[in-house]
């Protein structure tokens, strides 16, 4: 774990998406979208690292206490670390406080849903919105440990873990996905 966090720290240095570091105009838009998609996966190792300790130490249900106390603690020290602010949405929601924030968001959910299901590609996008670039990129279902937090209800989720589920996110939507679904996506906006 220790190491892990140090390699984390040393990656700042990398990718760290500072204004000083990146000049903000048009021919830059590749440069954000490479940034956008380091910091995302960087994120996506986080907080894949917290899960599988979690699983590991204390079992699946356990896991979930621990993703609805500390998710959001781990998402505001990424987006600390990166000088921006990250996100992870999705239109079928587990935490409603992670729903879209705007009309635009939705758009873009879909859009990249589509382009997956029909060219098989998770490529990130970039857009300019008032004078911010924002990057986009998608979450896939990409391993099955994912299901037995988003899979199948008393297949895949044990029912004691869906009991814990619906104790925590009583409107949670966010089951019933299969290995390499669309799952949602990531927001990085950059300051
Ligand atoms: C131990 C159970 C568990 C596992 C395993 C798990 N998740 Fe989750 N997931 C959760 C919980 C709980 C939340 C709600 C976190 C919160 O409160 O913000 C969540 C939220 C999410 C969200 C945010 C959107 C939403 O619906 O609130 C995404 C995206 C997501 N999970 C994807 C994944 C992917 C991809 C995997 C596999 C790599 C995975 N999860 C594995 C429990 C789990």
């Amino acid at each position: 774990m220790k190491y892990f966090f140090s390699l984390f720290v040393l990656s700042v240095t990398l990718w760290s998406c500072k204004p000083n570091s990146t000049k903000v105009n048009n021919s830059n838009k590749i440069n954000y979208e490479e940034l956008g998609n380091n910091i995302t996966a960087q994120s996506q190792g986080a907080i894949l690292t917290k899960l599988s300790t979690a699983i590991q130490q204390k079992g699946i249900e356990s896991a979930i206490i621990y993703c609805n106390t500390n998710i959001s603690n781990i998402m505001d020290s990424l987006s600390h670390v990166y000088h921006c602010k990250i996100r992870r949405t999705s239109l079928k929601l587990r935490n409603t406080a992670n729903s879209p924030r705007n009309d635009d968001e939705v758009i873009m959910l879909q859009q990249l849903h589509e382009n997956y299901v029909n060219h098989k590609t998770t490529q990130g996008r970039v857009v300019e919105r008032d004078g911010k670039f924002i990057y986009y990129k998608p979450i896939i279902v990409m391993m099955n440990t994912c299901l037995k937090c988003h899979g199948e209800p008393n297949q895949e989720i044990s029912s004691n873990v869906l009991k814990k589920i619906q104790e925590l996110y009583p409107n949670d939507q966010a089951t019933g996905f299969k290995l390499n679904d669309f799952r949602g996506m990531w927001v990085v906006e950059f300051e």
